[in-house]
């Protein structure tokens, strides 16, 4: 009786004890519950929590129940763990997992949808594997192909990426994980990642490099956001007083967590006052070194204890920082509510495949190459496979994106499996032969995760061209997967590319095979633009990107015309570098002028507000492929663009258009919106994409699609008084498919009033 009666108490005690524990109350408002747990911490807790404890984590606060957080790369899979304090893998069984495609492709589909979907999926397998944040996505514009890491953004347009950042961050953190959107900002190349310096005008900055981080956070409502290595106005990214403090937090309200990229802060007193909140990575150098167990000498951690002891500051900014790591907490860890996780479920591939499949981009398809269908060769055909891109692993490598895949599907095997398959229509009357072509990289190892192929190759490049042009001779279709790879100096972090130019001897054996062969199909595996110039005389063009697991699957499909493509590029595949904007400054432009003691290189974008297609319309200039170029098995044409009004005074339109589909199968395009602004008293662009939607339609079908633009679309970001603006007057509306095959206009007015 008397052990009831104890228990009773103890009971009611607990409720009473649990009622008070206000930011343990799910019910409770979050600021409420962020307000009572800082209230709650000690000093060193405080400190604790600001900063890395191992490579990817923090500490929780354990006395209050608060677990660790654990972060992890991103952005197109969750990268596989590494020891607690050491760069080496650690071995776990655990950690493979589905690889998507690279951000490239994903925004090649100019599909919304589909990047929701791409972040529910890599949050469930973050879930899965114990993490609250993924280190992604990246929105860096592509300001010239030589940057190393586009392949892991989103191209070059600000609309565009804003469209698609949007539904990924807001997939992902439906889940409970935190998106920290990166690299914010100006970080668009990666030779001198550590040492640049960007000058950029407010106009340029606020029209092309901001538009996608804005975006993610106001309407993405990101939980977190990285700071990029690099400087802007002489202050390191990572605690920038005018880029975080006044941009950031102020201009847009942003309430979620600033991290540090992985050794990118760089001073005590900037990195308290300039807006940093978690530091991670320091004493490393992005990536490969650290320091063993240095978390105790981080700026934010016992330097800026005892600064504080000292009263040099006070917890003034330290619990600003530390309210936003705990709504960071609510709004993950300690979030009851979060679903559970999924590491490499069926749906998970179908998200890799879908995406892959409506990201490839038909770049050329002369005298219809393509697709190779079996149906029209009865008495059956050879196709010959050629390239090291055909059987290379691509998940493993190109910097901290790399992945530990639980398969990925290479294109020549994709090929044979699609081939081989019951329900193919010539089966066992198709035969496939490969030859290797060119050997680049045959490596097959990052950060100790290895591929397992053997890809070495002793022959000289002669022989491996003689042998693929021999083969080439007597096959009914040649398919070259070519381009680059993920090892340094390609598309790969920390370096960029020193040319624009095929590696390894590709233009000679793409040559060669095109002189024998003329139903060559080249197709080109990268996340960068290539020069082309053999692209006269191959007929068919297919740009692959980085595709990931499902990759060989997703290139057989459009290739044997089981799938029709509709990427569209989402960056201008220029002929030269002659054509790109930040090299036709000289090296003041790209990569930048070194300052005395080289510490620091100054790059300036002297091109302005002009990058990609804004560049080649300016400088009438033809590329080899526009922005927004795709071509598809079907064809479409896109008429009768009418506005509902002809003036607004909001500046908000709504735009009609009529598109069908005038060809004989099934297909997608999409429809592209361009505004030009006919007079205004600054400089404009000859023409910017403000809208789009991409439709599927049945042949002989026609549909009308709707664009709405709002009065952003028709502004540009005035630097007399530090704000967009819209000057009243006429605009243009072009509608088309690509940024250079717009096929019908309407004029309409901005009116004051
Ligand atoms: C990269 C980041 C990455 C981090 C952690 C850095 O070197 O720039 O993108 O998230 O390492 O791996």
């Amino acid at each position: 009786m008397k052990k009831i009666f104890f228990v009773c108490l103890m009971a009611i005690g607990a409720v009473s004890y649990a009622q008070k524990l206000v930011y343990l109350d799910e019910s409770k408002d979050i600021e409420e519950r962020v307000e009572d747990a800082l209230k709650r911490m000690t000093l060193a807790e405080k400190i604790d929590v600001i900063h890395a404890q191992s490579k990817f984590s923090s500490a929780g606060v354990k006395r209050l129940g608060m677990p660790d957080f654990w972060t992890d790369d991103g952005p197109h899979g969750v990268r596989p763990d590494v020891l607690w304090d050491e760069w080496e893998q650690a071995g776990q069984s655990n950690d493979s997992c589905v690889a998507f495609p690279a951000l490239t492709c994903l925004a090649a589909t100019w599909q919304p949808a589909f990047s929701y979907m791409y972040g529910y999926a890599l949050g469930e397998e973050a879930l899965y594997r114990g993490k609250s944040m993924i280190l992604g996505p990246g929105i860096n514009i592509y300001r010239t192909p030589l940057g190393g890491r586009n392949f892991e953004y989103m191209g070059e347009d600000p609309y565009l990426t804003s469209r698609m950042v949007v539904p990924y961050v807001q997939g992902l953190q439906s889940v409970g994980v935190a998106s920290c959107v990166k690299h914010y900002c100006l970080n668009n190349d990666e030779e001198y990642r550590h040492q640049v310096n960007v000058i950029v005008s407010d106009r340029a900055l606020h029209e092309i490099y901001l538009p996608g981080f804005e975006a993610a956070i106001k309407e993405g409502k990101a939980w977190g956001i990285m700071g990029a290595y690099n400087l802007y106005k002489n202050e390191h990214n990572c605690h920038n007083q005018y880029t975080l403090n006044k941009i950031l937090k102020q201009d847009w309200g942003f309430d979620g967590v600033v991290v540090s990229d992985w050794g990118g802060a760089h001073d005590l007193d900037q990195a308290v006052k300039n807006g940093l909140d978690m530091e991670f990575g320091t004493w490393t150098n992005g990536l490969s070194e650290g320091a063993s167990n240095a978390y105790d000498m981080y700026y934010l951690s016992k330097q800026y204890q005892k600064a504080i002891v000292e009263g040099k500051y006070t917890t003034k900014e330290l619990d600003e920082k530390v309210r936003r790591v705990l709504r960071t907490f609510f709004r993950t860890t300690m979030n009851k509510q979060k679903p559970y996780g999924f590491l490499c479920s069926e749906q998970h591939y179908q998200t890799a495949r879908m995406v892959a499949h409506e990201g490839i981009v038909l770049l050329q398809n002369e005298g219809n190459v393509l697709p190779i269908l079996p149906e029209l060769h009865p008495e059956g055909m050879k196709i010959l496979v050629v390239g090291e891109n055909a059987i290379k692993m691509m998940t493993v490598g190109g910097g901290s994106s790399s992945l530990k895949a639980q398969h990925e599907i290479s294109p020549l095997q994709g090929l044979k499996m699609r081939i081989e398959a019951s329900d193919f229509p010539s089966k066992g009357r198709v035969s496939l032969d490969y030859a290797r072509g060119y050997v680049g990289d045959t490596s097959g190892n990052y950060n100790g995760v290895t591929t397992g192929q053997d890809l070495k190759d002793d022959r000289s490049p002669e022989a491996l061209i003689a042998e693929a042009v021999e083969k080439a001779k007597t096959a009914d279709y040649v398919i070259i997967f070519g381009g680059l790879n993920k090892s340094n100096y390609q598309d790969c972090e920390g370096h960029d590319r020193k040319t624009m130019d095929l590696p390894y001897n590709q233009d000679k054996l793409i040559t060669s095979i095109a002189v024998v062969n003329k139903n060559t199909v080249y197709v080109n595996i990268s996340g960068n633009a290539v020069s082309m110039p053999w692209r006269k005389q191959v007929p068919a063009i297919v740009q692959g990107w980085f595709l990931g697991s499902e990759s060989g699957i997703a290139l057989a499909d459009v290739l044997l015309g089981r799938n029709n493509p509709s990427g569209h590029l989402p960056f201008t595949w220029y002929e030269s570098l002659d054509q790109c904007g930040a090299h036709s400054f000289g090296e003041a432009a790209f990569p930048g002028i070194w300052r005395e003691g080289k510490k620091i290189i100054d790059e300036e974008y002297k091109e302005g507000i002009y990058v990609g297609y804004r560049w080649t319309d300016k400088q009438k200039l033809k590329p080899a492929f526009a922005f927004g170029h795709g071509l598809s098995y079907t064809t479409f044409k896109i008429s009768n663009l009418r506005a509902t009004l002809n003036d607004t005074t909001d500046g908000n339109m709504t735009f009609k258009v009529d598109i069908t589909n005038t060809g004989n199968c099934l297909g997608s395009d999409v429809v592209q919106l361009y505004i030009t602004d006919v007079k205004c008293s600054v400089d404009r662009p000859v023409k910017e994409l403000k809208a789009f939607k991409k439709v599927m339609l049945k042949p002989g079908e026609t549909q009308t699609v709707t664009l709405t633009t709002d009065k952003r679309a028709l502004s540009f970001w005035d630097e007399q008084t530090n704000d967009w603006k819209a000057e009243p007057g006429e605009f243009i509306a072009q509608v088309g498919d690509a940024s250079d095959k717009l096929t019908c206009k309407v004029k309409f007015r901005l009116v004051e009033y």
